[in-house]
C-alpha cells in the first residue's frame, strides 16, 4: 500500500496527471479550453521557480554579444540604457536557462531567426511555455531591418489623424508578428513639456487631449479593438509618470509636480489607455514627488489597478528596479529593491538575473507570499495564451519578405509622412517651388541619410528609404537640374570650410534646399544629438547649422530650410532669413518623397504642430495651455511668445471660419452640447484643414489654463468649397477638478473657441452657459 501511495505521489510531483500518463496532453495545451481554465491548469503544474521565471526578462544573444564587443565594463553597463550583457553568464548559460524554463520573456532580440531559436529552446523546457518577445516598435518595427518605418510619434501627432495612426500601429503589429515579436513597448504617453529632453520625438507632443487620442489609437491598432489574437501584439503604456517634465530637462531626473498637474496633464492618457484595455504598463525611470515610480504603490496599485481597473501586467523599465538602490537610494540593496517594487505592484523585471533569487529568498523567508507571485504569473500567462503562443510561437522565416514593407504598408508610410509635415514659413509664396528649368541645390547634413527614421530604428536597407535628395530628384524628373553638395552627415563635422564650399556651390543654382536638424539614430555615436538620453542644455540647431543657413541666405538665393529632427529646435535665427521652413520631423521610410511632394506642390501641406517652438532654451517650459498669470510679466527685451505655437501650420490655400453656433446656449450640468462651425476654402487649391476646438473654463476657485483642446476634425475642401464641422462636448469634457480635487462639471460661462490654431487671432468664440 505504501509503495502505491509513493508511486502516485511521484507521478503527481513530476507534473503528470492521470490522463497524461496515458498520453493525453495537458489541459493547458488544449486550444479549445477557456483561457482562465488553461491558466489555472498550467499554474497548478508549475514549481515556484518556474513561476518566478515568467516574471524574468533577458536581452537576446546577438545583443549580448554586441554589448560585449563594445567592451563595456561594469560601470558602463550600469549607466547604459541601450546595451546589456550579464557578467558571469555566457550565451550558453542563457540558452540552458531558457531550455530549463527559467526565463519568460526577451527584449532586444535582433532578428526573427534568433526569436525562433529562443522559442525552440523554450519548447524543450518541462512545461513548454513559449517566450514573450518585446521590442521598442514605436513607429513601425524599425529595430528590425526590412520593416516599414512610419514617422516618429511627434510627426504622427502632427497629422491629428487618429485613424491613420491606428492603421500604422495595426500594420506594425502585422510586421512584428511576422518576425517573431509579440509585445510593442509603445505607445509613449509622456506629455512633452521640455524640448531639452531628448525623448520628445517619441511622444505625441505637449497636449494631454491629443496625446490621449493618439495613444488610444496606437493601443487599438496594436492590440485590435476587442481581443488580442495571433494577428495582434500587446501594447505597453509608458512611462508612468511625468518623466517628460524633469526638473532639469534630463532623462531620469526627478519630477516634482502637484497632484493637480498630474491629474490634469499627466494621468489622463494612462487612464484612457487602461479604459482601452492596454495589456501592459511600464513605470518611469524618475521619482515623482519624492517616490520612485518603480516602487510607487499608489500609482501602480491604488490608482491604476484599484481606481481605474487596470488588469494587465507591469514591466519595469531597463534596470529601474536596480536603480531603486543604486540611484534613488530608497532600498539598501537589490533584494530590498525587488521587494519594494513587487510590493508596489511590479509583475515583470526588465531585465537580467538579479530578480529571481531575491524573490525566492523572500518567499522562503515568508516576506513575500506565493499567492502574490501567482497574481503576476497569471497575468503574464493569460497574455501568452491570448496571443496564441502556445499554439504556435514560431514565425515562418521564408514568408518574412512578403510580409514586411509591403506595398500597402509603404503607401501608409508615405501618407503618414505627407500628413505629418508642417509648413512653418512660406514668404513671398516661394513654395510650392516651380521646378521647370530651375537649378536646385540640395545640401545639409540630413539631405541624403537615414536620420529621417528617428529614434528606435536600425539602419534600413538603402532601397527602403527615400532620402530628401532622392525624393527631390524623383519628383523633379527632367523638369529641373537637381545638384547636391555633400556637407557630410555628421553634424559635429560641419566646418566653416565645408560651409564655404556649400556657398560656392549655391551660387550656380536658383534655389537652395538646406536639410538640417538632428540625428537620433542609435547606430550613430558622436553624431547622435537627439533621442533617448540625448538631452541638451541648448536647443539651437547643433554645431554650425545656423551658420550654414545664414551663409547660404547671404548668396541672395531663396533658401528653403527642411528640418529633420525629433524635438522643437530654437530656429529664431533661421526664421528671420530663410524664405521657407518645413518641419518634417523624422518622417520615416518615405520621408524624402513626402518632403519633395510638398516642396513641388504635388501635395498641399496640412500638418499642424502638436508642440510649441520656444524661441530659446530660456523660454522653457512653453506650452499653449498655460495658466492666465504665466505671461503677465514679460522677458526683458525678447518676446515672451513662442516662435510657433501648438496648432500652427500653413497650407498652400487659405481657410476662413464662420462664427461657431451652439445647439443650446444654456445647458444643465448633466447635458452635452453640439458646436458647429462652417469652414470655407478661400484659396485656389484643394486642401485639408485641421479644425481645432478649445475651451476656456468658467471663473472658479481653481485657476485653469487659458484654453484647452477639447476636439479636432480634419476637413477636406476643394477651392471655394465650404463645409460644416460639428463637435459634441460631453459633461465629462466640461468637467475639471475643483479646489478639493473632486472631478465635476463646472458651472458658469465657458468660452468655446474654434479655428485653425491655438492662437487667439485664429479662433472664433461662442459662449456656453452651464447651470446647476
Ligand atoms: C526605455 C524604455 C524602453 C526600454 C527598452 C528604456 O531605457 O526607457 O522606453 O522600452 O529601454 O528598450
Amino acid at each position: 500500500m505504501r509503495i502505491v501511495v509513493i508511486f502516485i505521489l511521484v507521478l503527481l510531483a513530476s507534473g503528470l496527471r492521470a490522463g497524461e500518463s496515458r498520453g493525453k496532453s495537458p489541459l493547458y495545451l488544449d486550444p479549445k479550453a477557456k483561457i482562465e481554465v488553461r491558466v489555472d491548469d498550467l499554474l497548478s503544474r508549475m514549481t515556484l521557480k518556474e513561476k518566478v521565471a515568467q516574471m524574468c526578462q533577458y536581452v537576446g544573444f546577438q545583443h549580448m554579444r554586441e554589448a560585449e564587443e563594445r567592451r563595456m565594463n561594469s560601470q558602463l553597463l550600469k549607466n547604459s540604457d541601450a546595451w546589456a550583457f550579464y557578467p558571469g553568464l555566457t550565451v550558453k548559460n542563457i540558452e540552458d536557462m531558457v531550455s530549463r524554463g527559467e526565463i519568460g520573456s526577451f527584449l532586444h532580440v535582433l532578428s526573427p531567426e534568433e526569436a525562433n531559436k529562443l522559442q525552440h529552446l523554450a519548447l524543450k523546457s518541462r512545461l513548454k511555455i513559449p517566450l514573450l518577445m518585446g521590442i521598442d516598435a514605436l513607429h513601425g518595427n524599425g529595430m528590425i531591418p526590412g520593416s516599414t518605418v512610419y514617422p516618429s510619434p511627434i510627426g504622427l501627432s502632427c497629422t491629428w489623424d487618429t485613424m491613420l495612426v491606428r492603421k500604422t500601429a495595426a500594420q506594425t503589429a502585422l510586421e512584428m508578428r511576422s518576425t517573431g515579436f509579440h509585445w510593442a513597448f509603445s505607445p509613449n504617453l509622456d506629455v512633452a513639456r521640455d524640448a531639452r529632453w531628448g525623448r520628445v520625438g517619441e511622444t505625441f507632443g505637449e497636449d494631454t487631449y491629443l496625446v490621449t487620442a493618439m495613444g488610444v489609437a496606437v493601443i487599438k491598432g496594436l492590440q485590435g479593438e476587442n481581443q488580442v489574437g495571433d494577428k495582434q501584439v500587446i501594447a505597453c503604456a509608458k512611462h508612468l509618470v511625468a518623466g517628460s517634465e524633469p526638473i532639469n530637462g534630463l532623462n531620469v531626473a526627478p519630477s516634482d509636480l502637484s497632484e493637480r498637474t498630474l491629474r490634469d496633464v499627466y494621468y489622463p492618457p494612462f487612464k484612457a489607455s487602461v479604459a482601452a484595455g492596454v495589456c501592459t504598463v511600464m513605470p518611469a525611470h524618475n521619482e515623482i514627488n519624492g517616490i520612485a515610480c518603480h516602487a510607487n504603490r499608489y500609482l501602480m496599485t491604488d490608482l491604476l489597478r484599484k481606481e481605474w481597473g487596470f488588469n494587465g501586467f507591469y514591466i519595469s523599465d531597463f534596470k529601474d528596479i536596480e536603480r531603486l538602490a543604486e540611484v534613488h537610494r530608497v532600498a539598501v540593496d537589490q533584494s530590498e529593491a525587488v521587494y519594494k517594487s513587487v510590493l508596489a505592484g511590479m509583475d515583470m523585471h526588465m531585465h537580467g538575473p538579479q530578480f529571481m533569487e531575491p524573490i525566492l529568498e523572500m518567499i522562503a523567508g515568508n516576506k513575500l507570499t506565493e499567492e502574490r507571485i501567482d497574481e503576476s504569473v497569471r497575468r503574464i500567462l493569460e497574455v501568452k495564451f491570448r496571443l496564441g503562443l502556445f499554439e504556435n510561437p514560431f514565425v515562418d522565416e521564408k514568408k518574412i519578405p512578403e510580409r514586411l514593407f509591403t506595398k500597402e504598408h509603404q503607401q501608409t508610410a508615405l501618407e503618414a509622412a505627407r500628413k505629418s509635415i508642417v509648413l512653418l514659413k512660406n514668404s513671398r509664396g516661394i513654395l510650392p517651388l516651380k521646378f521647370m528649368g530651375k537649378r536646385i541645390l540640395v545640401t545639409g547634413p540630413n539631405a541624403n541619410n537615414q536620420a529621417m527614421l528617428g529614434d528606435w530604428s536600425a539602419l534600413q536597407p538603402v532601397d527602403n528609404v527615400v532620402t530628401v535628395l532622392q525624393g527631390v530628384r524623383k519628383v523633379a524628373g527632367k523638369d529641373a537640374e537637381v545638384n547636391f553638395f555633400d556637407t557630410g552627415d555628421a553634424i559635429p563635422g560641419l566646418s566653416r570650410e565645408i560651409i564655404q564650399s556649400a556657398v560656392e556651390a549655391a551660387r550656380n543654382n536658383d534655389v537652395i534646399i538646406a536639410v538640417i536638424g538632428e540625428n537620433a539614430l542609435r547606430c550613430e555615436s558622436v553624431n547622435r544629438n537627439s533621442g533617448e538620453n540625448i538631452d541638451r542644455d541648448d536647443i539651437n540647431p547643433a554645431g554650425l547649422q545656423n551658420e550654414l543657413v545664414e551663409e547660404l541666405c547671404k548668396t541672395g538665393k531663396p533658401v528653403v530650410v527642411v528640418l529633420i529632427n525629433g524635438r522643437p529646435l530654437s530656429i529664431t535665427r533661421i526664421q528671420k532669413q530663410a524664405a521657407a521652413i518645413i518641419e518634417a520631423w523624422e518622417p520615416g521610410s518615405y520621408g524624402g518623397q513626402a518632403i519633395a511632394e510638398i516642396l513641388s506642390g504635388k501635395v498641399n501641406p496640412s500638418g499642424k504642430l502638436s508642440i510649441s517652438f520656444p524661441r530659446s532654451v530660456g523660454q522653457i517650459p512653453v506650452f499653449y495651455n498655460h495658466k492666465p498669470s504665466q505671461y503677465v510679466r514679460k522677458y526683458l527685451r525678447t518676446s515672451s511668445e513662442p516662435l510657433y505655437t501648438f496648432g500652427d501650420g500653413l497650407s498652400y490655400t487659405s481657410y476662413s471660419y464662420s462664427e461657431p453656433v451652439l445647439d443650446k446656449s444654456y445647458i444643465g450640468s448633466d447635458e452635452g452640447v453640439t458646436v458647429t462651425v462652417e469652414v470655407t476654402n478661400t484659396g485656389d487649391r484643394e486642401g485639408e484643414e485641421i479644425v481645432q476646438m478649445y475651451l476656456r473654463y468658467p471663473v472658479s476657485d481653481v485657476t485653469r489654463a487659458v484654453k484647452e483642446l477639447r476636439g479636432f476634425r480634419t476637413v477636406s475642401l476643394k477651392a471655394g468649397e465650404k463645409k460644416q464641422v460639428s463637435f459634441v462636448l460631453t459633461p465629462e469634457e466640461l468637467s475639471s477638478y475643483d479646489a478639493e480635487m473632486n472631478f465635476k462639471v463646472d458651472t458658469g460661462e465657458f468660452m468655446i473657441m474654434v479655428g485653425g490654431s491655438s492662437r487667439d487671432e485664429d479662433l472664433k468664440t461662442v459662449v456656453l452657459t452651464v447651470g446647476e
